[in-house]
């Protein structure tokens, strides 16, 4: 007799986002006359266009594909050399860090990515999170039954470290005091709350994850918003982040790729577990599971680190980044209790006045039209929390703040 993957029915309640698209379709049914009013600032989606430069590079490969002498068929499945080589070269050597092109994994994006690295790793590996956190590390753990039993009143599950997020940390995880983990995903700039760590605080962590023989899955998809100094733009900025850490990076949040699909994986070849090299692993689960991002889209991530496209992609970071500091600045003038904004495109709001995450949703939604992400949806540290993103559009963001500032 079949047998379902039962891990699979221990994953509590229904997908954040549709929860929150069911409630906004509700309202608009019964409120038909303040349906268009609506403004959408909850999920984390662009909505610039892709750039020229892109564009063009992308129309060029299309052509390439219709011509018999330039058609490309399989791509290879770790990803193409002229990518992988503009990705060290960028990304890492002009940092100073000393990654290679074939350290580099090419993907359709990091949720993928972020979800299927954890097959390499036995199932007694214990995990830890930060709190909130972005859903797909934890679900997808406990897909793979590795997360013990859920409680559903704390909403944690048994064999998960957290590590909570909250104002009085300044929303930095602090290194575990008891239990080690083995394996520990941090994410910064940080979804949701817009957080970020210094130079010096990430090398702590990777310090830990060495002496402890731990390993870092380091989420770098929202680095093009860093505009601090001494916020580090990938972990090898770290000395020793070579034996201990993973990282994952998206072309999605700074060249707008949430359509079109790409991102990568680095794993560095002096990174070991028992003797075996984790590079190894990943070239054999990708090798066997899939096969390469589309060559077309290799081209548009090859167009991002020309000159045009680090200028083109510059212009749009920095739209997000001025909706970001108008939220940020409006919220505070009128008030509010918010941080994040300033090196992400995600501002963390307290709810005001005691009420719960999905109490202000259903607040802003009915009184002012607006749609964010109640914190609860992410961890039991983001309850009374409410994620804003910069993602809309600036005249929408702009009447999103100037009606919040009325309430
Ligand atoms: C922290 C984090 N990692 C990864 C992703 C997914 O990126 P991609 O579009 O490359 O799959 C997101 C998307 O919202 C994210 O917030």
């Amino acid at each position: 007799m079949t047998k379902v993957n039962d891990n699979y029915l221990k994953l509590p309640g229904s997908y954040l986002f549709s929860t929150i698209a069911k409630k906004v379709a509700a309202y608009g049914e019964a409120n038909p006359d303040k349906k268009d009013n609506i403004i959408r600032l909850g999920i984390g989606d662009v909505t610039r266009p892709l750039t020229p430069t892109i564009i063009t590079a992308m129309h060029k490969a299309v052509d390439e594909m219709a011509d018999e002498a330039t058609f490309r068929g399989y791509a290879p499945d770790l990803g193409y050399e002229f990518l992988r080589k503009a990705i060290a070269d960028n990304d890492y050597k002009k940092r100073g860090c000393d990654i290679e092109a074939d350290e580099i994994f090419v993907s359709d994006g990091a949720k993928c990515d972020s979800g299927n690295i954890q097959e390499i790793f036995a199932r007694d590996n214990k995990i830890a999170v930060c709190d909130p956190v972005y859903p797909v590390y934890v679900d997808t753990n406990v897909m793979a039954g590795r997360t013990g039993t859920y409680d559903p009143d704390k909403e944690t599950w048994s064999d998960v470290i957290y590590m909570p997020c909250t104002s009085e940390n300044g929303f930095a995880p602090e290194i575990p005091s008891g239990e080690v983990p083995d394996l520990i995903y941090l994410c910064f700039p940080n979804n949701p709350t817009g957080a970020t760590i210094t130079k010096d605080a990430l090398q702590k962590w990777v310090d830990y994850a060495n002496e402890h023989k731990s390993v870092i899955i380091y989420d770098a998809a929202y680095e093009a918003y860093i505009s601090e100094d001494n916020v580090p733009h990938t972990i090898y900025e770290c000395a020793g982040a070579r034996t201990c850490a993973i990282e994952l990076r998206s072309f999605s949040k700074n060249a707008g790729f949430t359509g079109v699909r790409l991102g990568f994986t680095v794993i560095p070849k002096d990174l070991e577990v028992e003797g075996t090299k984790l590079h190894s692993l990943w070239a054999r689960r990708h090798g066997t599971k899939y096969n390469g991002a589309p060559y077309i889209i290799q081209r548009a991530g090859e167009a991002v680190y020309s000159a045009a496209g680090q200028e083109e992609i510059r212009g749009l970071v920095g739209y997000y980044m001025k909706n970001a500091a108008y939220i940020l600045n409006g919220l505070k003038d009128a008030g509010f209790e918010v941080s994040g904004g300033v090196n992400a495109p995600y501002i963390w709001l307290k709810a005001p006045n005691n009420m719960s995450s999905w109490e202000f949703f259903d607040y802003l939604l009915s009184e002012v039209q607006i749609v964010g992400t109640p914190g609860s949806g992410f961890g039991p540290s983001g309850e009374t929390y409410f994620r804003l993103t910069a993602f809309g559009s600036y005249e929408n963001t702009v009447k999103a703040v100037d009606r919040m500032k009325q309430l």
